[in-house]
């Protein structure tokens, strides 16, 4: 693992703190001091941070939060924006977000200290089905339903099957239920876009078989331990 994730994985600081600390010579891998950015930290490896021997996150943390519209889903913000580590305040554990929502979507998201598993889940090849409930402007017929379903370009990516559900439909706007396996930036937003009906709400409801309930928004709630099991073997 590379020394900077190590670090931030051990809850210190963020990844772009940790490569100014070791910038600094603040870092020593073994008793040496860290010159080069991109070193790995292996197994059985000492890392002392201001001449105090870290260790990485032991206590697991896993939980889901509903986050509202005007947040950004990292941990800090260089402008100052409001970001989800304010839902989680209250945990003494350094969590990060697992992928990624828009400014303006709500809904579900999953927060952990366990990197391994945020790797996994955010690898192309572990993609599960992540479901949105979209209101869009105007009628969605059945033709636009279906190029939705097959894959639409939405600018120099053909997007794979998704599941489509016509939740209702009301003289100026509809709402849908979209499953999708990709993760493109805006991607939802762009599909809709695509076949001609803006978004006007978005919300994430469920990754694979996490679900996001009854939670209400800005808040967060810890996974059960089925559902960690269940994340653990996708
Ligand atoms: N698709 C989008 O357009 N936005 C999100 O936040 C997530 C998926």
């Amino acid at each position: 693992m590379r020394i900077n994730k190590y670090i931030a994985d051990a809850g210190v600081c963020s990844r772009r703190k940790a490569d100014e600390l070791i910038a600094n010579g603040n870092v020593k891998i073994n008793g040496i001091t860290v010159k080069e950015m991109g070193v790995d930290v292996g197994r059985g490896d000492v890392v002392e941070v201001n001449g105090r021997v870290i260790e990485t996150a032991s206590k697991k943390v896993y939980v889901v939060v509903n986050k509202p519209v005007g947040m950004i889903t990292s941990m800090d913000d260089e402008k100052d924006r409001a970001t989800v580590a304010e839902i989680v305040a209250d945990i003494p554990e350094r969590l990060f977000p697992v992928g990624r929502l828009d400014y303006n979507t709500t809904g579900l998201l999953i927060m952990t200290n366990d990197g391994e598993l945020t790797y996994r889940l955010t690898h192309p090849k572990h993609e599960v089905y992540k479901t949105y409930v979209a209101k869009v402007d105007g009628v969605i017929s059945d033709a636009r339903v279906a190029k939705l379903r097959r894959g639409v370009d939405i600018g120099g990516f053909v997007t794979s099957p998704a599941k489509v559900r016509v939740l209702r439909q009301m003289p100026r706007y509809a709402v849908v239920e979209i499953s999708i396996r990709e993760g493109k930036n805006r991607q939802v937003r762009r599909m809709f876009a695509t076949v001609g009906n803006r978004v006007r709400e978005l919300k994430r409801t469920q990754i694979g078989e996490i679900k996001l309930g009854r939670l209400k928004e800005g808040h967060y709630r810890k996974l059960t331990k089925a559902e960690i099991d269940y994340l653990r073997e996708l």
